[in-house]
């Protein structure tokens, strides 16, 4: 019996490993966010498009005079505002880091 329960674990864990991910469009709490490889690049066209100067300007500048730490929490409050996919909050993050001040 204690057999069959252990095999019965290991496969149904093999089939969940192997199951495809759920869907990608949920919302983006910031660790699955970070989960995602961002690009700096699109991040950069982001930051500079409509979805997010369409309530102020373009705010790239801000980026380099702040560190990461600093901004991290306004940039991720910006992103749900923007209600941004988590690829694109991860590409955001991605540009913000790879241009905050070190
Ligand atoms: C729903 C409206 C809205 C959207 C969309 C939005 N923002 Fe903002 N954002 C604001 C408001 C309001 C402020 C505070 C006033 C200001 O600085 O203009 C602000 C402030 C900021 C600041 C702080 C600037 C400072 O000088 O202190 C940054 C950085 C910023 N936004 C970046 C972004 C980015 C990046 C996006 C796109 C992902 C974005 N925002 C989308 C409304 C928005």
């Amino acid at each position: 019996m204690r057999k069959i329960v252990v095999t019965l674990t290991v496969i149904t864990s093999v089939l969940i490993a192997c199951s495809p991910k759920s869907s990608k469009s949920s919302a983006a709490p910031q660790a699955a966010a970070e989960a995602i490889k961002g690009s700096a690049k699109a991040g950069a066209t982001i930051i500079k498009s409509e979805k997010c100067t369409k309530c102020h300007k373009d705010k790239s500048g801000y980026v380099p005079k702040h560190t990461f730490e600093e901004q991290e929490k306004v940039i991720l409050g910006m992103a749900k505002r923007a209600k941004l996919s988590e690829q694109e909050t991860a590409d955001l993050i991605a540009f913000v880091k790879a241009n905050a001040k070190k």
